[in-house]
């Protein structure tokens, strides 16, 4: 029977990309050890005042239908945490609640591009994007990020791409896989170009509360908090990585009220509203700052830190230190292999399991991505591995 051309726009996304990650849980599974730095799981639990406000919620019967825009007190505290960071006032009907930045973005994106338009996209990328912009049947297009830059999105390089189809920007800072922070001029640069080219601005804030402290970490912009790019602004956000609630999948649009309005029949349609007993979690999640959040951000930035200076000297490897987030890519082409054969030859050679930086785009194929959401222990004994790997690869 005939199916819908969107599944086949969808086909063969994915899989491939997690073959190393697969391979190695077929190994462990099998009851090897593996360190496993591929996924980026926060590797603390979630607060238990969290649990406990989704447990009381649960007990007091908060298990009905939800109306399709969120619950009002949630949807409140999203309005005071984006009117104090943009210092404008942001009202409740700027936001739709949905399950997680995932579910955030494919609304977005079904609302905004559609076949025949082009998208444009950092190479490398977080590796859902080209699957959300190939399901609206649009196309995205790869902007090569710079390691000259730091792999800040450059607003030159996105001119570049600029044709008459373009409807959009992609936005991700900090960027997943690179821990790039894009800077408020930055922003400013890429949303004088969306101006000049009418184009709309879709931002995945995701890791905005794992921008690293003092040296070596940035500074949090977003274009949103610029009043004059708000209009044309539209964010994805999640409590999955600030804390540590990826499970919850509790996150949420923003956008300006009229494009918000416009959103909720689609909304509607999607999902018939979330469930009121997360969304109680989330109010109270939002209503203040969790100790949690700032202990992981130093934990990823102090293990950061530990992974440039463990493989600093090794032949052949460069570390790229993030600003942010969860993860660190490594140059590996100097070592005569891409990352995709690097990484399965550390599972075979070594049983430590990266990320291929190809899962991620063309750009990324001569590089590996490592978690840094696992013990110190773990992640001091990968690095050891990884050095001894490439040691033998530069001798050979
Ligand atoms: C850049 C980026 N966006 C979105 C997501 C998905 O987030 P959520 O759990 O809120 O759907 C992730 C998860 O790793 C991510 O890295």
């Amino acid at each position: 029977m005939r199916m819908a051309a969107i599944l086949d726009r969808v086909a063969g996304l994915g899989s491939d990309k997690w073959r190393v990650h697969f391979r190695a849980r077929q190994l462990m599974a099998r009851g090897e050890a593996v360190i496993l730095l591929t996924i980026g799981e926060p590797d603390q639990p979630t607060p238990a005042e969290l649990i406990d406000a989704t447990h009381r919620a649960l007990l007091a019967g908060r298990t009905g239908y939800s109306n399709g825009r969120g619950e009002p007190a949630v949807l409140k505290a999203l309005a005071a945490k984006y009117s104090a960071r943009s210092g404008r006032t942001i009202g409740s009907d700027q936001f739709i609640w949905v399950p997680g930045t995932q579910s955030a973005l494919f609304l977005l994106l079904m609302a905004l591009i559609e076949t025949g338009d082009e998208v444009l996209v950092a190479d490398p990328c977080y590796a859902t994007y080209h699957g959300l912009v190939r399901a609206t049947g649009a196309t995205s297009v790869p902007v090569a990020l710079r390691e000259r830059r730091d792999f800040r999105l450059d607003a030159d390089d996105l001119a570049r791409a600029v044709t008459p189809a373009t409807r959009a920007i992609f936005l991700n800072s900090p960027h997943n896989p690179t821990g790039a922070v894009l800077s408020r001029a930055d922003v400013r640069a890429i949303g004088e170009l969306a101006r000049a080219h009418d184009l709309w601005i879709i931002s995945d804030e995701v890791y905005e509360s794992l921008v690293f402290q003092g040296p070596g970490g940035g500074r949090f912009a977003s274009p949103f908090d610029e009043a004059h790019l708000a209009e044309r602004t539209v964010v994805a956000s999640s409590l999955s990585k600030s804390h540590a609630a990826p499970g919850f999948r509790a996150g949420w649009c923003l956008g300006s009220a009229a494009f918000i309005t416009r959103l909720l029949p689609l909304a509607e349609t999607m999902l018939f509203g979330a469930q009121p007993f997360i969304a109680d979690m989330a109010a109270q999640a939002l209503s203040h700052d969790f100790e949690i959040t700032a202990q992981m951000r130093d934990s990823y930035a102090r293990r950061a830190r530990h992974v440039a200076e463990a493989l600093a000297g090794v032949p052949g490897l460069r570390v790229h230190p993030p600003q942010a987030g969860m993860f660190v890519m490594l140059s590996v082409g100097d070592l005569g292999l891409d990352g995709e054969a690097f990484a399965l030859r550390l599972l075979d050679e070594e049983r430590v399991a990266l990320m291929p930086g190809g899962a991620f785009g063309e750009a990324a194929s001569h590089m590996v991505r490592l978690s840094l959401t696992v013990p110190d222990a773990d992640l001091a004994a990968g690095c050891t591995r990884i050095a001894s790997l490439a040691r033998r690869l530069a001798a050979a």
